[in-house]
């Protein structure tokens, strides 16, 4: 506990005013925050004031070191412990898919994922649509997990990155998440603590991305990268697109039954690919293989000997969770109605405002609106169509899948789609590109 040599309102003010704070204020206040002897709706006022002042190379390094050094730190020896982050979008479940695959090729990894936050969706709200799955190990349970099957998914705990799980909680509802210092901040300090020896950044940018520019994403995986190469840590970053969901499922029981299909080879093109891109990074950054061509075709080939599955079906059985799902996806909690949501007209799909789906699927109970609420796994979202694709009037493009009595929410959320969240060209487009550049 650092001594009262500071007090709450001052420093806060001193940010409003877009002053720089230094290393020890920020120190001290995320450990005071940490150890609640400051409240929620002063912490809040604080990140709005470095959201809307910004912070600096340095003040973003103190308060990553802050968050990191709130809690426990874990160490682990060899180069082949590697982990993925991905700046969070919708449809996102790569992590599902690439971490077995990475799993298979050798590589140990210890993933520390998030919750949903703002209108993404988050892995661990994703993964406890399996009934048991325990996503908060204590860190002896984590470290042993690890070192015998090389694979364990948790969420933030209290002895992680404790600031961050608390100030993530907070973010979500009081729209302070899309800034760079904040975000490298709170990723930084889980991936550290979780020690990983390298880490694959997915930076997801477009509509339904906290980076909605091709320039903000580039400046956030430097900031990635730099704050990782501090750490003496091997990491890349792949810059990829969120304009429209990934994959076709949005939701959570319906997302993991896509992320399982992917991993039995059946999957949609783009979640593919993007898995294996990121499963290959990993592969090459472990050392298992000296080139990123030669660790891509074995990431294909951890997926078409059916190794990948096997791993993702260990790690389910392994914290908890009921590893039939493989084969029975009745198991998951699934909505039972369907509202279809059809083209107006014949044209070609422009563009899906891709935020508005996530927040969309929150209307649904899919996502929360206060930190409290809970998680509805069973409701969703399917694309049968995405950008580029031609449609003719009548065509299914989008289906809802709600609960009996949310008939009306679906019929709302079927009037915005076609209003605010759909436009139709009239004339051929382009596909956008998935892996837009990498940094390293
Ligand atoms: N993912 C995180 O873990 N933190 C953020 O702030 C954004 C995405």
């Amino acid at each position: 506990m650092t001594k009262d040599i500071f007090q709450v309102y001052p420093l806060i003010d001193k940010k409003k005013k877009g002053q720089k704070l230094t290393h020890n204020e920020i120190k001290w206040f995320i450990q005071n925050y940490t150890d609640k002897k400051i409240e929620d709706y002063q912490m809040s006022a604080m990140l709005m004031a470095m959201f809307i002042k910004g912070m600096d190379p340095a003040e973003t390094a103190a308060l990553t070191d802050a968050m990191l050094e709130s809690g426990k730190q874990l160490k682990f020896s060899g180069s082949n412990v590697i982990d993925k982050h991905s700046t969070g979008g919708i449809g996102d479940k790569a992590s599902f898919i690439l971490a077995p695959i990475a799993s298979a090729a050798g590589v140990k990894v210890p993933m520390i994922a998030g919750r949903g936050l703002g209108h993404t969706g988050g892995t661990v709200d994703k993964i406890e649509a399996i009934k048991g799955f325990k996503t908060s190990l204590d860190l002896a349970e984590f470290e042993k997990r690890l070192n015998k099957d090389g694979l364990v998914l948790i969420g933030q705990t209290p002895e992680i990155a404790p600031a961050d799980r608390l100030i993530y909680a907070l973010r979500d509802v009081t729209a302070t998440i899309d800034s760079i210092p904040l975000i490298t901040a709170s990723i930084m300090s889980k991936k550290l603590a979780e020690g990983a020896n390298g880490i694959v950044f997915d930076i997801k940018t477009g509509t339904g991305a906290f980076m909605r520019t091709t320039k903000d994403a580039r400046n956030l995986g430097k900031s990635l990268i730099t704050t990782s190469k501090r750490f003496k840590k091997k990491a890349v970053a792949l810059i990829t697109d969120m304009n429209q969901p990934l994959g076709n499922s949005v939701g959570h029981s319906n997302e993991l039954i896509e992320s399982i299909e992917t991993l039995k080879g059946r999957g949609p093109k783009d979640l593919t690919d993007l898995s294996l891109a990121l499963a290959a990074h990993m592969i090459h950054l472990a050392g298992i293989e000296k080139t990123y061509d030669k660790a891509f075709k074995k990431a294909q080939l951890m997926v078409s000997s059916g190794k990948a599955l096997d791993e993702f079906k260990k790690l389910i059985k392994a914290q908890g969770g009921n590893e039939n799902v493989i084969e029975d996806y009745s198991i998951l909690p699934m909505a039972k109605d369907v509202t279809l949501v059809t083209a107006p007209k014949n044209g070609f799909i422009k563009m899906f405002k891709n935020d508005q789906i996530g927040l969309l699927l929150i209307d649904l109970g899919g996502g929360r609106k206060t930190k409290s609420d809970m998680i509805d796994h069973g409701v969703g979202f399917e694309f049968k169509k995405k950008i580029g694709d031609k449609v003719k009037k009548g065509e299914t493009i989008f289906e809802i899948h709600h609960h009996a009595n949310q008939k009306e929410i679906a019929e709302n959320i079927k009037s915005t789609f076609l209003k605010e969240v759909l436009t139709l060209s009239a004339t051929k487009v382009k596909t956008p590109k998935l892996i837009i550049e990498k940094i390293s």
